[in-house]
């Protein structure tokens, strides 16, 4: 690791950048993070989360994502939220562990939340969207959540995601990928402790398109740019953003699978949508 001591972070020099980004008590927080560019951080991940805690008070809510991403068909095993690793992060897998922070139990898309709404943002059914309607991500904006990300950009928003379930975006129900082995999920289920499957309804899948809003929404002064640390931060309203973004994709629901460098995932949706639009306008 090469990190210059000398810019060491302290949990009160992180309380005051995240004053200074605009995170005020009695707020409902979502971060996306990347630790490492942050920068040192005296005491690592438990500091930054304390820093977090501090600034959102007894009122405040925090919620990170959790994935997992426990596909049977990806040879992972069954999800377990007492004890599977995120993947979305150090940041992530340090603060589910923490006390009094709740996990929600879906195998693939996975959140923590710790503070006042955090069983209201957690608790329940598990065959809801990933990240789409009834899910963490829905109820956390519809509380009134603001959106961090630290060192990332929006490839990196999970609410996107919700804005692409809020406007029905015509390829959510195209599987993620070629070989079709993400539409069955697993986990371990709490009182018997067996394996259990759950099929997933809806394919959140790549995220790159979603930088095309990188410049858009700092622009529409939806997002404000700021630090934490050493790393460049984006903060906004978790509902303005998606409330924008749905009215961006019903012009265009093909927006984000507009990539210049598109993955295999955005060139298989954007074909098979592409298809079907044909077929539509085909059939008699
Ligand atoms: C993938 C991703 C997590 C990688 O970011 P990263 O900064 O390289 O990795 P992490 O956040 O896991 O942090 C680990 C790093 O923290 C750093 N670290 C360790 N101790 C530290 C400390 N005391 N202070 C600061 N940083 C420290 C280390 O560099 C470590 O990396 P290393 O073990 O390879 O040296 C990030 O790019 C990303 O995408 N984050 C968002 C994920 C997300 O929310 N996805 C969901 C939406 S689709």
């Amino acid at each position: 690791m090469s990190f210059l001591r000398h810019k060491s972070h302290t949990r009160q020099s992180l309380a005051r950048d995240l004053h200074g980004a605009g995170v005020r008590a009695g707020d409902t927080l979502i971060v996306h993070s990347s630790l490492r560019k942050v920068g040192w951080i005296a005491g690592g991940a438990q500091e930054l989360i304390r820093a977090l805690q501090e600034t959102l008070g007894s009122q405040g809510t925090l919620v990170m994502p959790t994935f997992t991403f426990s596909l049977a068909g990806w040879q992972l095993p069954p999800f377990d939220p007492c004890r599977t690793a995120s993947r979305v992060g150090l940041l992530t897998d340090t603060f589910w562990r923490c006390a009094n922070v709740w996990r929600s139990a879906h195998p693939t898309h996975s959140f923590a939340a710790w503070g006042r709404l955090a069983t209201q943002i957690i608790d329940g059914p598990l065959n809801y969207e990933p990240l789409g309607l009834g899910s963490p991500i829905d109820r956390a904006c519809n509380a009134g959540a603001k959106i961090l990300l630290v060192g990332v950009e929006q490839n990196r928003n999970s609410t996107i995601h919700l804005a692409e379930s809020r406007a029905a975006v015509p390829y959510l129900q195209i599987p993620f990928t070629i070989d079709d082995l993400y539409d069955e999920a697993w986990y371990v289920d709490a009182p018997s402790g067996e394996a259990r499957m759950l099929a997933i309804r809806e394919m959140p899948g790549s995220s790159e398109g979603f930088d095309v809003l990188d410049e858009v929404l700092v622009r529409e002064e939806i997002a404000t740019r700021c630090a934490l640390g050493d790393a460049l931060c984006t903060i906004m309203p978790a509902q303005r953003l998606c409330d924008f973004v749905v009215r961006l994709l019903k012009e265009d629901p093909l927006m984000f699978l507009n990539h210049e460098n598109p993955s295999e995932i955005t060139k298989r949706r954007r074909a098979i949508v592409e298809s079907q639009l044909t077929m539509n306008r085909t059939s008699p």
